[in-house]
């Protein structure tokens, strides 16, 4: 068999296609191998949302042109965000490589690779395509948690954002071949799904009936064996009741809720054109409280969007206080070609930047630590997915609020189960625990 290496760089969702690429890539007798050295095909899927992501791709593509100079054999493809942003021009900044496809395309990427292989010429695909829910995955995947894509694209043009560019229109597959995918990971030994999409909350709005992520939930909880359901990405702006309702009633789906805020200040917010105000953020943060008491936030977070002030910033700063995250992503604010906020003026300058991330991140360190104490003393329940970094004696698992517990599991808890622990240390990066009963036969006592 030939052999495959991947590099994936970016979110979640470039891992899932990743994994698809490779199953069909299987299909045509192509063998994932961890040695670049050894590859016959190499294919990079790439990340365009930061300047820094692209950086990182063209640099690798640099250290690849020189394996190819010693194996001249060696197909190398770009696939993903970067090769529908940038299209024909990254084979002239990088020429050494041999195929560049988009996320349409990767139903035929068998078929290219062979074009490739069969012309010895370069090949470009980065049209529109159907939206087709490939289910092939390399055979060593079966593990206790997937990803499942459930939509593709995004139509909110967020003035910073190039997903819209790159990923295309909003498009929901089909309930039932969603099931389908989540009852074959399950019968694989697979316990905890995240449902993906770049809005998820918007999930089933364009199918023929139109259905929700709620609706959704209802279904997958019913698969047997799954035990955890989450999901990513949502938008304050999608945000519905019903959806509110169904993270409180489904009971598989955990409480933890990765909800971008982008910023604190109404000022920049409306230039990011996000649809929602701090107030109406907040409102939401207290519904879903009220609703569901021991719901865990995290939120991404944009420092330095064109324009933005040192009094924009602390009503950041404020809003990290005043929602209490368990966890934040910053990010400094980076002009992606092609989107409204690359030419509004103001940028902020790199320094400012820096030191804006660095505030942001101390008062999110501090929120979530306080977020983390509160579990002192709790029971909750584990979903045991290893052993301790530490301590191979010891097991580790997440909470259903993502927090990693390692704890002594008395050789009766094992990989994959569902066990109560109680917490007796909080540490800064992990809690520590004992077991509390045997695994799966409490109900879950997290909530
Ligand atoms: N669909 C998601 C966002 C996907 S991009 C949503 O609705 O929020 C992931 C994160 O990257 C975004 O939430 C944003 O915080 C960050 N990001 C996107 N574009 C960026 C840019 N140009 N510069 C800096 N950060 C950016
Ligand atoms: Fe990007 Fe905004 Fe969509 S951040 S992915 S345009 S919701």
């Amino acid at each position: 068999m030939a052999k495959l290496h991947l590099i994936t760089y970016g979110c979640q969702m470039n891992e899932y296609d990743s994994e698809r690429v490779a199953g069909l890539l299987r299909e045509h007798r192509w063998e994932l191998t961890s040695d670049e050295t050894e590859a016959d095909l190499i294919l990079v899927n790439t990340c365009a949302i930061r300047e820094k992501a692209e950086d990182k791709v063209f640099s690798k593509l640099g250290e690849l042109r020189l394996l190819k100079t010693r194996r001249p054999d060696l197909v190398i493809g770009v696939m993903g965000c970067m090769a529908q942003l940038h299209q024909g021009t990254i084979q002239r900044r990088a020429p050494s490589v041999d195929l560049v496809f988009g996320s349409p395309a990767i139903a035929r990427v068998a078929e290219l690779v062979d074009r490739v292989r069969r012309e010895r010429r370069p090949v470009l695909e980065t049209g529109e395509g159907p939206l087709v829910k490939i289910t092939a995955r390399p055979p060593a995947a079966g593990r206790l948690k997937a990803f499942v894509t459930v939509m593709e694209g995004c139509e909110k043009h967020c003035t910073f954002c190039v997903v819209p560019q790159t990923r295309g229109r909003e498009r929901s597959h089909p309930p039932d071949v969603i099931v389908d995918e989540v009852s074959r990971l399950a019968a694989e030994g697979c316990r905890e799904v995240t449902l993906l999409g770049q809005t998820v909350n918007a999930y089933g709005r364009d199918l023929t009936p139109p259905t929700d992520l709620g609706e959704l939930f209802a279904r997958v909880n019913d698969v047997e064996g799954i035990a955890r359901i989450r999901f990513t990405t949502s938008n304050p702006y999608n945000l519905t009741p019903t959806l509110i309702r169904a993270m409180r009633d489904v009971p598989k789906v955990c409480e933890y809720f990765h909800l971008p805020l982008q910023s604190g200040s109404n000022r920049v917010l409306e230039r990011m054109n996000r649809g929602y105000t701090r107030e109406r953020y907040l409102e939401l943060v207290a519904e879903i409280r009220d609703a569901v008491p021991t719901m865990a936030f995290s939120t991404d977070l944009i420092v330095g969007f064109p324009g933005e002030t040192e009094a924009d910033f602390v009503e950041t700063l404020d809003m990290v206080e005043r929602v209490g995250y368990d966890n934040v992503f910053v990010f400094r604010y980076s002009q992606r070609p092609g989107t409204p906020a690359a030419t509004m003026p103001d940028q902020v300058a790199g320094d400012v930047k820096a030191g804006r991330n660095t505030r942001l991140l101390e008062a999110a360190a501090r929120t979530s630590a306080e977020r983390s104490g509160r579990l002192a003393g709790r029971t909750v329940e584990v979903l045991v997915d290893g052993t301790s970094k530490k301590n191979t004696g010891e097991l580790s698992g997440r909470t259903r609020c993502n927090r990693v517990v390692n704890f002594d599991g008395q050789g009766s808890a094992s990989v994959g189960e569902l066990a109560q622990v109680r917490i007796s240390q909080v540490l800064p990066h992990s809690l520590r625990g004992t077991l509390a009963s045997r695994p799966e036969e409490a109900a879950c006592l997290s909530k």
